[in-house]
């Protein structure tokens, strides 16, 4: 689907996986069939009618925005030609049991074909990842773009905002507080121990029990498992993940308008550690994420927790670049 921004800016949000009602067995297969049959043959029509049915769904709200669906890869070069921002959610979720990682096999190439069109119809344009798992697949987006000639590393930004979702929504709960009021940076990836939540650094400042930092930095890391398994099966979070990704969006969106100190955590090319890609937080601006932030003052947990996040991270990065270098 083609959205335009509040700010003039065209954003593209590309996902193959808008699913007619299926069971939630047959969710996975749908999505990659109806990407291949839109392939092959111009269309699956249960998918088609979703994206469709989809797209006139979200042309009734009355943001500014204007709305056009696009199907298959017949179309990815209309729904990709001209734009600023481009949302890539595409990709089949998980189930119970399974880790993001688990995923790879499938929306690796999912993510190098529509990769390739972003480099191919928009290489300006700032990317947004969601695809799982984004510890691989920012790495997989850098690679097609470096293969491309079109690779800035400031415009691939890997969408952790999730995280800091639910550690400000957790940690409100504990502090008895409004979770507006709540700031938690969340730093080095997105999955299970990756996801890094600085607790010493919430605000407003705040301190807690070692039972309290246990349980909230185990319930942020695991919180979209707690979802797969309350969905049981009929996939992962999809209405706060909504929520996460259109804010990430709107923030990258003020950026590109020239907005001041728009701040926000995001999985990006990083210098902070010795890792090629590091979430932590980064001012977004014309140009992408223009500053990217350093750690500040860990305390012996979070140490810790960085050099769990660091040794899984290594690997998932590796295991993203080799899927194009080889
Ligand atoms: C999430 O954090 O909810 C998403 O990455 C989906 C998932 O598989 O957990």
């Amino acid at each position: 689907m083609e959205f335009r921004g509040s700010a003039n800016q065209r954003i593209a949000r590309i996902s193959a996986h808008l699913q007619p009602s299926s069971t939630p067995q047959m969710e996975a297969k749908n999505s990659v069939m109806g990407r291949e049959n839109c392939r092959a043959k111009g269309g699956n029509p249960g998918f088609k009618v979703a994206i469709l049915g989809a797209a006139a769904d979200v042309s009734h709200m009355d943001t500014g925005a204007v709305v056009r669906g696009f199907l298959g890869a017949k179309q990815l070069e209309d729904a990709l030609t001209g734009m600023d921002l481009v949302i890539i959610p595409a990709g089949v979720p998980r189930k119970p049991g399974m880790t993001r990682d688990d995923l790879f096999k499938i929306n690796a190439g999912i993510v190098k074909t529509l990769c390739e069109g972003v480099a191919k119809c928009c290489p300006n344009a700032i990317v947004n990842l969601i695809s799982n798992p984004v510890n691989s697949t920012v790495a997989i987006a850098a690679e097609v773009f470096k293969k491309a000639g079109t690779y800035d590393p400031k415009k691939l930004l890997g969408v952790t905002t999730l995280d800091v979702a639910r550690a400000n929504t957790f940690v409100a709960e504990v502090l008895g507080l409004d979770p507006r009021e709540v700031d938690v940076p969340v730093v080095g990836g997105h999955a299970g121990v990756t996801i890094l939540p600085l607790l010493s650094q919430v605000k407003p400042p705040s301190s807690f029990t070692p039972s309290e930092i246990e349980y909230l930095t185990n319930r942020i890391q695991n919180g979209g498992t707690e979802v797969v398994e309350a969905k049981a099966g009929a996939g992962s979070a999809t209405l706060s993940m909504a929520y996460a990704a259109a804010k990430f969006a709107d923030a990258c969106l003020r950026g590109l308008r020239g907005d001041a100190n728009v701040i926000e955590c995001s999985f990006v090319a990083s210098q902070v550690t010795e890792l090629a890609f590091f979430a932590t937080k980064v001012r977004l601006g014309r140009t992408g994420a223009e500053e990217v932030y350093q750690l500040g003052p860990l305390n012996e947990y979070e140490r810790i927790g960085l050099e769990k996040a660091k040794e899984e991270l290594a690997g998932s990065i590796q295991k993203g670049v080799e899927f194009i270098r080889k």
